[in-house]
């Protein structure tokens, strides 16, 4: 049975490098992209949303490269209602096998108000812009943005001129997370006994989660007939962001007893996915986030501990394996081989090449030596920890922190610069501080540092830290990561990783060529 003709079928849209990239200072590289999308697709996800190609150049490539290189999923791009963004749209998204161009427009009073369109004027946006989109692709999807507040007569008269435009999908967003379970499946269910033509199209949902609700609206929207849910990976998204992919679903599959529709998502993939998104992104998922958050699998408390030893059911109502945790975990050690790291590695969703694992193998080894079980949560900080790259322009070569309670810490950095080596000392108000003002004092910038965070990768006092540092200057966002057992190493690491990926970024884009601000006051 195929995708149309199976009825408890819902289709996963994934929008985590359009509205989830969207979200301020989740900015991910071109490389990132394409390493996202590619998981995705590999995790059966039915339509990528792949950008905005509009927007800037740098979404255009990114667009344009996802394209051509899906396998299975079907690319969108999206574009607001005029001819000069669809036209951009449909060029990005060209050469793909199933491409999908994606036009909306607000329609709710407010929204209305920011062109300044007549409800009639706004009707004949919709009707030229989603039939110039179907002239150049046949597979269009609609959005009325902020359709949730929308008056009723007039969402079910664009509804209809969209479907007659040629629209094959049409998306339902709850754009400010406004709406609640028994109004997101009434709105569906009415749109779709009421509109012509409507059961003949696919019913999407869109929710975003200022109000917790996300997940909760998207799944009572599948109940009152929206076949195609519009999630990110760990719920990325502006404000309090979108629908989690990974909660949605789960929750068919774990309560299939109750909401009896299916995906095709191959559930084992989504912790490695979420995992990259976390450290793409910089945006760190919370310890007891459902399906992927740290603690979501576990049992710390005596009395669950005992429980889960006599029957796991009776606190687990999904098993870690679905998600793709690995059930053991033995940790590694310093005399673990090549062999057994590699195996380790892609038992955790990491298939690296000889060169990678020769790289990652001594890293590992000089973490062994300092820390004497390396457990799995070291080896995926380790994957993704911006050690100093051979292609680099900035690398840190040693440092020293002196601190104490007499009186500013004092760290004394040494940096390679293109082959050049560089040495400063600095003061601060606590050891990062001097680091950082010693490595701004070796290599002089101007990028502002908008985002610091610490975690511990595991437990105890030998545990890795991983930094996260995101930088901005001039409108480009750059984050760095670093995992070290030593704080302040991680945080330098962090801090130049941050400043090699400003660099390549202004080399690749140019003054300004990434930093356009859209705006969906341009409808035409
Ligand atoms: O939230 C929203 O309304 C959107 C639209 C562009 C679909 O993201
Ligand atoms: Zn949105």
């Amino acid at each position: 049975m195929n995708n149309l003709t199976d009825k408890d079928r819902v289709l996963i849209f994934d929008t985590t490098l359009r509205d989830g990239e969207q979200s301020p200072g989740a900015t991910m590289t071109h490389e990132e992209k394409l390493e996202i999308a590619e998981l995705l697709d590999d995790m059966g996800v039915d339509i990528i949303e792949a950008g905005f190609p509009i927007a800037s150049e740098g979404d255009f490539r990114a667009v344009s490269e996802i394209a051509k290189r899906a396998k299975n999923a079907v690319i969108c791009g999206l574009s607001r209602a005029n001819f000069k963004d669809i036209d951009r749209c449909a060029e990005a998204i060209r050469h793909a096998a199933q491409p999908r161009i994606h036009t909306f427009i607000g329609t709710s009073p407010l929204h209305r108000a920011i062109p300044d369109l007549t409800q009639d004027e706004m009707a004949d946006r919709i009707h030229e812009t989603v039939t110039h989109a179907r002239n150049l692709c046949d597979n269009v999807q609609w959005s009325p943005m902020d359709a949730t507040r929308t008056e009723w007569d007039y969402l079910c008269r664009v509804v209809e001129i969209a479907i007659k435009a040629g629209a094959g999908t049409i998306n339902i967003p709850d754009t400010v997370g406004y709406t609640a379970p028994v109004e997101s499946a009434d709105l569906i269910k009415r749109l779709i006994e009421t509109v012509p033509g409507a059961d003949e199209v696919v019913f999407a949902t869109h929710c975003h989660n200022d109000l917790g609700m996300a997940t909760a609206n998207s799944l009572a929207a599948v109940a009152g007939g929206a076949r195609q849910v519009e999630c990110t990976i760990n719920g990325l998204g502006e404000r309090a962001g979108n629908t989690a992919l990974e909660e949605v679903v789960m929750a068919l599959k774990v309560r299939n007893d109750i909401m009896p529709w299916h995906t095709g998502i191959d559930t084992t993939k989504i912790m490695h996915i979420s995992r990259r998104v976390a450290t793409v992104s910089g945006f760190n998922v919370q310890f007891n986030k459902a399906i992927v958050g740290k603690n979501a699998f576990a049992h710390e408390s005596g009395i669950h501990q005992d429980g889960m030893l006599k029957n796991r059911d009776n606190f687990e109502i999904m098993r870690p394996e679905d998600v793709g945790l690995s059930g053991t975990s033995l940790p590694l050690g310093k005399h673990s081989g090549r062999a057994a790291l590699r195996d380790k590695l892609e038992h955790l969703g990491y298939e690296v090449g000889d060169n990678q694992l020769k790289d990652i193998f001594v890293r590992f080894k000089e973490l062994a030596d300092r820390k004497k079980e390396v457990f799995d949560d070291d080896l995926i900080a380790l994957m993704h920890s911006g050690e100093n790259a051979e292609a680099d322009h900035l690398q840190i070569v040693s440092m020293k922190v002196v601190c104490g309670t007499g009186g500013p810490a004092e760290a004394t950095v040494e940096m390679e610069i293109d082959g050049k080596d560089v040495t400063a000392t600095a003061h601060g108000d606590g050891p990062v501080d001097a680091t950082f003002k010693a490595i701004r004092e070796i290599y002089p910038n101007k990028a502002r540092l908008q985002l610091y965070q610490v975690s511990a990768v595991t437990a105890g006092t030998d545990a890795q830290a991983t930094v996260s540092v995101r930088l901005e200057e001039d409108g480009m966002i750059a984050t760095g990561q670093s995992a070290n057992t030593d704080t302040v190493v991680a945080s330098a690491k962090a801090y130049v990783n941050a400043l090699n990926r400003l660099l390549v970024r202004r080399e690749k884009t140019g003054p300004g060529a990434d930093t356009r601000e859209i705006s969906y006051k341009d409808v035409m």
